[in-house]
């Protein structure tokens, strides 16, 4: 088990690819805290890690309050002691419609930027502190492909999820002498659960599948192999960087 004992916050991690960092987090051995607005859809996740003989717990949280994001730090040190990495994967993303960017309200516009940029923010201020004392910390961060390849009629998040990488790298370089590395991730479309109708077509599956090295559909568990590295002590040499996880579609 690489991560045994090790405490990880997973904002998000009620439903989709969340929660299978959740699951891949508790397999290695992490104490999860199952972080997300979706209270019931918390719970459910941590008393299924449970059942299968993990530790977790389920944390209400909004991500874009920065009382409730103190609240869901202090909780995971109430109950664990420690936090020693934090993924920062909770967004609107199936929740949103794609649009022409003149249809984009400025209320959807500062909703999309608030829990996809300023969310992260908030975490990290309410994590790093118990980082700082233990001398360690792992944050991950998920961006998206869509910040690569600028997928038109959903400028919003696009640009939300672009922001993620400028913020991972100055964030990288304030935290690297309190020993915490900062990384993201950029996973390609991902079939992440039935909340996706009405985002995701047949039709742009079949162009993902065609665009990538391996020409099959993304998987949640497809992620979650990066983000256990990246919680790991393997990969405590990296950090401001963004690797990108879509079976060979983009290659920079
Ligand atoms: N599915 C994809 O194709 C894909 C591709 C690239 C990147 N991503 C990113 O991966 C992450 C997970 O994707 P997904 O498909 O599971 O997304 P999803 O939309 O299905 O799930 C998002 C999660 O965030 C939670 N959430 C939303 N607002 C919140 C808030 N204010 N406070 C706390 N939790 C909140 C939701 O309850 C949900 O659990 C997201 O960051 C997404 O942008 C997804």
């Amino acid at each position: 088990m690489r991560l045994k004992d090790k405490v990880a916050i997973v904002t998000g991690g009620g439903v989709g690819i969340g929660r299978a960092y959740c699951f891949g987090l508790a397999k290695e051995g992490a104490k999860v805290v199952v972080a997300d607005i979706q209270e019931a859809e918390a719970k459910k996740v941590a008393g299924e890690i449970r059942q299968e003989g993990g530790e977790a717990f389920a944390v209400a949280v909004d991500v874009t309050s920065a009382n409730k994001t103190q609240s869901m730090a202090e909780a995971a040190l109430g109950k664990y002691g420690h936090i020693d990495i934090l993924v920062n994967n909770a967004a609107l993303y199936s929740a949103i419609k794609k649009k022409p960017f003149s249809e984009i309200s400025e209320e959807e516009w500062d909703k999309v930027m608030a829990v996809n940029l300023k969310g992260l923010f908030l975490c990290v201020q309410a994590v790093h502190p118990a980082m700082k004392q233990q001398g360690k910390g792992k944050i991950i961060n998920i961006s998206s492909g869509t910040a690569l390849g600028g997928t038109p009629f959903f400028l919003h998040y696009v640009t939300s999820k672009a922001g993620v990488i400028g913020f991972t790298r100055a964030l990288a370089r304030e935290l690297g002498s309190d020993n915490i590395s900062v990384n993201a991730i950029t996973p390609g479309l991902t079939i992440s659960g039935p909340q996706q109708e009405g985002v995701l077509t047949p039709e742009q599956l079949a162009d993902r599948r065609r665009r990538r090295s391996f020409q099959r559909d993304q998987h949640p568990q497809d992620l979650v192999g990066t983000v256990i590295f990246l919680a790991s002590d393997d990969s405590d040499f990296i950090t401001g960087q963004t690797i990108n996880v879509d079976g060979g579609a983009n290659m920079y």
